[in-house]
């Protein structure tokens, strides 16, 4: 079967949608003189990206971005960029920042990010819950050493298995596929446009494996009386006890996303320094030999064995780290 519009019913769907793209040209552009209107400096914003659009087709990586609005602006402490529509301050002073991170941060506790809970339910973490409910979870979480556990208490075989389920989820996480850049930027740019179209984002599997391991591992523990002191302990005793972090409501996905962020935050951010530090090694042979004789030297005093006092020993290893991390 086929339709035909009349010539009228052409022209009028053509107006129709005109109207409907200024009006949304409008909205979309509306706030793109925030900075200049403060006079505040920055780049010009453009359709469809804003100031950003280098990041989002993978041009220049974030750090390349800032990098270059530091240079360009040197003069200036402050630097007004849109992300897509959202007006975004960059500080580009030293003191500026100590104000933010240190002396007024009690004014600047929230992310800035948007949560979604209903298309991400592994959202609700450390990284980027609002200051009610991050205060008392980031003050209880962090109180014990937990870092160098692995945060399920479970065995990963990560390099001995090279299909590790653990492996394959942690590779989901930032893989660079639509879903997942789709997710992070309507997420926090349109969150309008996002809460409808989100489920199409939802990655079902990866959240059904980290709250469904998070459950299992919990109930676990419980009925075999195991107490291992590590993560997954600690939420535990909060479920057993949530007077501790005030009336926040430990749900198990609530639970399920602090420990996945402590999967996520340990898995990219450890990998990727280790890669370039290798990376870095294999091209400067005078700096790797210098390493590999520290690591020599500080094993041969402690028998060959590998201690916490021998790995601190180890400052050339140390400053070598730091300066990747820099
Ligand atoms: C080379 C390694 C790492 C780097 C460069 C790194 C970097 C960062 C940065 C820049 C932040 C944001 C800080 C802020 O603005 O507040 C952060 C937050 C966080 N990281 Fe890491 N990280 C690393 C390793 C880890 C590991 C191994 C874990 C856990 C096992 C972890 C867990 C977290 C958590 C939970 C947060 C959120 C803290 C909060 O807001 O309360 N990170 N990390």
């Amino acid at each position: 079967m086929t339709s035909h519009f009349s010539r009228r019913e052409f022209n009028k769907i053509t107006t129709v949608v005109s109207v409907l793209l200024v009006i949304y040209y409008y909205y979309y552009t509306n706030n793109w003189n925030f900075w200049s209107s403060r006079k505040v400096v920055g780049p010009k914003p453009s359709i469809p990206f804003g100031t950003v659009s280098d990041i989002i087709t993978g041009r220049h990586n974030i750090g390349t971005y800032l990098q270059k609005i530091y240079t360009t602006y040197r003069k200036s402490k402050l630097v007004g960029i849109y992300m897509l529509r959202k007006p975004v301050v960059i500080l580009n002073d030293l003191d500026l920042v100590k104000d933010v991170l240190i002396k007024d941060f009690s004014k600047f506790v929230d992310r800035g990010g948007e949560i979604h809970e209903n298309h991400e339910p592994l959202a609700v973490h450390l990284f980027n819950l609002e200051p009610q409910k991050w205060r008392p979870l980031r003050s209880k979480l962090f109180a014990t050493d937990v870092i160098s556990v692995c945060p399920f208490g479970l065995q990963a075989y990560a390099l001995a298995e090279e299909d590790s389920l653990f492996w394959k989820m942690g590779k989901k996480i930032f893989e660079l596929n639509i879903r997942n850049v789709g997710r992070a930027i309507l997420g926090d740019f349109m969150p309008e446009l996002y809460k409808v179209v989100g489920y199409f984002f939802m990655d079902s599997v990866l959240d059904n494996f980290i709250i469904g391991i998070t459950k299992d591992t919990m109930d676990y523990r419980r009925k075999n009386g195991i107490n291992r002191k590590d993560f997954v302990d600690l939420l535990i005793a909060l479920k057993d006890e949530p007077s501790k972090v005030g009336d926040i409501e430990l749900t198990d996905k609530l639970l399920a996303a602090q420990l996945f962020v402590f999967f996520a935050a340990g898995f990219e951010t450890s990998s990727t320094t280790i890669g370039n530090a290798l990376y870095e090694m294999a091209l400067n042979h005078s700096v790797q030999e210098k390493l590999r004789q520290e690591i020599k030297d500080e094993l041969i005093r402690t028998d060959g064995k590998f201690t916490y006092e021998g790995v601190k020993n180890m400052k050339y290893t140390e400053r070598k780290l730091y300066e990747k991390l820099r």
